[in-house]
């Protein structure tokens, strides 16, 4: 009977889930959702979450969201008419035969398909492709309508991104207004509306700061990385009808998305489950700063910055609550009035004064002024209220009226130079003779009252610190301390000497009562909570191994997270390896360097109980001892930090070339991922070099490609560190280049464990001639591709790994032949 029940129970929760179909009988309101058949969408009313505004009323809005996807939408209906009350508010079939959504309080249409139809049995059924297709219930073959060819801001698999030749209507991708509000932004992607073959990034539909290039065949002109496209089927349709660009996947496990986001960068990314975050493996334009007035009005892009947008001096943000959800649209407002804009013509007032700024990004729309000198174009600028700055350069004097826009800081390319940036005379102070006597005293007081105390809290300083050095070496005793950040604070001579720091937060150097050196690490943006962070700390902690930073302790006080390693004397392989005319390292210490390196891996890998994929191996995350003994640091970090690891890394772009090309796929990331990096790094260590840095003499700019035809030809003496003057082991080289590329191979399986690469530079495994890899032979072909790798880096995402993937990666090589024991 039991079985029986329970079948009962099953078929009716199957029953209940299956309703994935709006019809004219059953709207729906309130909090009704569908649920496409196999449970991928769900569509109801929708509300963003909000950042800190709890008082106003939250705005409802149809939308379309994966079901296993926490706050991800893919397509949004009303999204410039939000709804108050989903109760009141109804999504169904109209009298007309289309898919409406109505205000029922006020009567009112919000939204429709606004097709015209001549038949009153439509249906709206959600697919599990995500699209809502308007269909008819007595000929389901009749398509009416699909949401997935009328993106809002995410380009879903399936969907057409195109042009209809007939009416002439093009479909574009928007982005929302701001994080919390899908209202479109001032960006849109869209096919050129004329007729060509291309897309345009364009912002307020004027300026168009991005093209694709027109379809050549194959691939769109400009945008080589398409013939990587690994996991991609796409098309190009242009007829007499329509054109559009359509894609697909070739693994339908893959969860994939094409976006435009609220800063005006189109994005592909894919679901990575483990990390339960999106990765993002292509942007353009490449850089944030490349966006068209991102930063609003007297705004200012920086790249590699958090946030990129900031007010240039003399101003602040207008509503610093959209700057907040990161729509910089609005910029930036005045401080302080110029002197012409307040009518005030008395002495005191002192005229306005430029401020200068190097190396910037010229705003748009400048004028040119008639002025023989640098000086005449200063009053050129001045004798106008309205004009804002003014440049003077080989091409003369230019000056600016209104807004300045699209400016961008540590800017040396074209149309760079210094703007000299009109501000009231109170934003520049400086000494002017009659104050200084004012100032003076007043220094003079300050100063007398700060000796005393300073004198005072130095005795108390004194007494706290004998107590603080007792309790410190007495919460010593376990394994990991807990650090007070007080004494964190103390011990780094509050934060003084700054070791290093990468996208997560700085690195400083303290000294331990006991006179141990350490190395905080303080982490920026860290928003998990209290308990997982001392657990998974825990777990970091209990790792400990000859080739690994050993962590000491922690702090975790309110929002402060700080990690505390040992200290490594001679500071991470890229500062030994990288710069200028000579080299500490031999090639004997390189060997030693390659060897250390993998045996740390490999006991991440292997040895420890919770294995660990670090994710992020590089030359900064290998630290040197005294000895040059390698380890390897910030292992675990990809864990700890979750999605604000991979949110980081996805909007700096300071890695280059690490990537497995796995990240782009979405499939599960394995052991093989950090095999991949770390045979990217093994080339800089033979070379000496970054690899996407080699000048012409290397016959490419790109190192392994080089490096993996040198192999084969048996010329692999070239490829050694010139600074090395050939003074080192041939067959070690050689058995390095060897492993290198074998570790870069496209095919994971095709890749050695650590396990195996240990052993082959030990000297008992053999190790047979590698192909060359696809990708490379791609690289090989067009150097732009090689900007495609920087930016699939730049979305490095983390990844920790259970025992089960780790079955994968054993299972993976173990049919593996090209390693054989000697
Ligand atoms: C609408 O759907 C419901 C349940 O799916 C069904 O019972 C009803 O007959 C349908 N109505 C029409 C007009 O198709
Ligand atoms: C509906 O279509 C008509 C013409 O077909 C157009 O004029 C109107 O603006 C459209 N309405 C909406 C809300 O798109
Ligand atoms: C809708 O279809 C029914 C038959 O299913 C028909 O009787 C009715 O007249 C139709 N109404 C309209 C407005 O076309
Ligand atoms: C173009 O739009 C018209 C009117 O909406 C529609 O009838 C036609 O099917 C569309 N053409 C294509 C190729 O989608
Ligand atoms: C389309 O053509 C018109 C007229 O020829 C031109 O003014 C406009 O700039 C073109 N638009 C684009 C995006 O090329
Ligand atoms: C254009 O291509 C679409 C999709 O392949 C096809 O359905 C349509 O019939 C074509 N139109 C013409 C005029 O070839
Ligand atoms: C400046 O003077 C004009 C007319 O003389 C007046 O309209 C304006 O409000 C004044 N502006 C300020 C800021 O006082
Ligand atoms: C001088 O500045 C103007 C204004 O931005 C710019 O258009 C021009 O290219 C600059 N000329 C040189 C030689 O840099």
């Amino acid at each position: 009977m039991a079985p029986f029940f329970f079948l009962l129970l099953l078929s009716q929760i199957l029953l209940c889930a299956a309703i994935d179909t709006i019809n004219s009988s059953t709207p729906l309101s309130g909090v009704q959702q569908i649920v496409s058949k196999g449970n991928k969408f769900t569509l109801g009313f929708y509300t963003p979450l909000q950042g800190k505004t709890t008082s106003s009323p939250s705005n409802y809005y149809i939308a379309i969201w994966y079901s296993n996807i926490q706050q991800t939408t893919v397509w949004t209906a009303n999204s410039d008419a939000p709804v108050t009350d989903p109760t009141t508010t109804a999504l169904t079939i109209g009298s007309d035969g289309n898919l409406v959504l109505l205000d029922q309080s006020k009567n009112r249409q919000l939204w429709s398909t606004n097709m015209s139809i001549g038949s009153n049995s439509t249906i709206a059924v959600l697919r599990d492709d995500g699209s809502l297709d308007l269909t008819d219930a007595t000929n389901p073959s009749i398509v009416y309508w699909r949401s997935i060819d009328h993106p809002t801001n995410t380009w879903l698999p399936g969907g057409k991104l195109g042009l209809n030749k007939t009416t002439g209507v093009s479909q574009r991708l928007v982005p929302w207004r701001n994080t919390a509000n899908p209202s479109p932004g001032l960006f849109s992607l869209e096919l050129d509306p004329n007729g060509s073959t291309q897309y345009f990034i364009q912002w307020k539909d004027s300026i168009t700061y991005w093209t694709s290039g027109p379809w050549n065949g194959n691939i769109f002109s400009l945008v080589p990385e398409m013939t990587a496209g690994y996991n991609y089927n796409f098309q190009f349709i242009d007829n007499g009808t329509e054109s559009y660009f359509i894609y697909s996947m070739k693994d339908n496990n893959i969860i994939s998305r094409f976006i435009i986001d609220v800063n005006g960068q189109i994005k592909q990314e894919t679901w990575v489950s483990f990390t339960q975050s999106w990765t993002m493996f292509w942007a353009q334009p490449r850089s944030q700063c490349e966006v068209y007035a991102l930063c609003g009005a007297y705004g200012s892009c920086k790249v590699d910055a958090l946030p990129f947008c900031t007010c240039i001096k003399g101003f602040t943000q207008k509503i610093q609550s959209d700057w907040d959800l990161q729509d910089y649209s609005g910029g930036c407002k005045r401080r302080v009035p110029l002197q012409c804009q307040t009518n005030s013509s008395s002495s005191q007032s002192q005229s306005d004064k430029f401020y200068s700024m190097e190396s910037v990004r010229l705003p748009d729309n400048a004028q040119t002024a008639v002025a023989a000198s640098s000086q005449d174009c200063r009053v050129a600028c001045l004798n106008s209220c309205s004009c804002n700055a003014y440049t003077y350069n080989s091409s003369g004097c230019f000056v600016w009226h209104g807004d300045l826009i699209n400016l961008q800081d540590q800017y040396s390319g074209n149309g760079g130079g210094t703007l000299f940036l009109r501000l009231a005379a109170s934003e520049l102070p400086d000494s002017k003779k009659s104050k200084t006597v004012i100032i003076g005293a007043v220094v003079g007081g300050v100063a007398a009252v700060l000796i005393v105390i300073a004198i005072v809290s130095y005795f108390i300083f004194q007494k706290y610190r004998r107590e603080r050095t007792l309790r410190i070496s007495k919460t010593a005793g376990g394994t990991l301390i807990a650090f007070r950040y007080s004494d964190l604070q103390h011990v780094t001579n509050n934060f003084s000497e700054r070791l290093g720091g990468g996208a997560f937060g700085s690195v400083f150097k303290g000294k331990l009562p006991d006179s141990t050196a350490i190395a905080v690490k303080r982490l920026d943006g860290v928003h998990q909570g209290e308990k997982q962070f001392r657990a998974e700390v825990s777990t970091i902690g209990t790792i400990q191994h000859v080739n690994l930073v050993r962590l000491l302790g922690f702090c975790s006080e309110g929002s402060r997270r700080l990690l505390v390693y040992e200290f490594m004397p001679e500071g991470s392989l890229d500062l030994q390896l990288f710069p200028g005319e000579k080299t500490a390292l031999s090639w004997a210490t390189r060997y030693q360097i390659a060897l250390g390196t993998a045996r740390g891996l490999n006991y991440l890998h292997e040895k420890c109980r919770d294995c660990i994929i670090h994710c992020d191996v590089k030359p900064e995350n290998i630290l040197l001892d005294e000895s040059f003994v390698p380890k390897v640091a910030d292992f675990g970090l990809a864990k700890l930090l979750g999605r604000d690891f991979s949110r980081v890394l996805t909007t700096m772009r300071g890695t280059r070339g690490y990537l497995a090309p796995e990240w782009i796929s979405g499939v599960a990331i394995t052991a093989k991922a950090d095999v991949f990096s770390y045979g990217m790094m093994l080339f800089e260590l033979i070379s000496g070099r970054r690899n996407s840095d080699h000048g012409e003499e290397r016959g490419s700019t790109f190192f392994p490609t080089f490096a993996a035809s040198k192999l084969h030809e048996g010329d692999v003496r070239i490829l050694m560190d010139p600074r090395l003057n050939g003074d080192g082991n041939v067959d070690e080289l050689t058995k390095a280049c060897k492993v290198a590329c074998w570790c870069i191979q496209d095919d994971e399986s095709a890749r050695p464990t650590t396990g195996q690469i240990v052993q082959i530079l030990e000297g008992f495994l053999d190790v047979n001639m590698p192909p060359v890899p696809r990708s490379l032979r791609v690289l090989g072909e067009s150097p732009d591709v090689i900007n495609f790798f920087s930016d699939i880096s730049s979305s490095q995402t983390s990844q920790t790994q259970n025992s089960t993937t780790t079955s994968q990666t054993h299972s993976a090589t173990s049919g593996s032949s090209h390693f054989q024991s000697s």
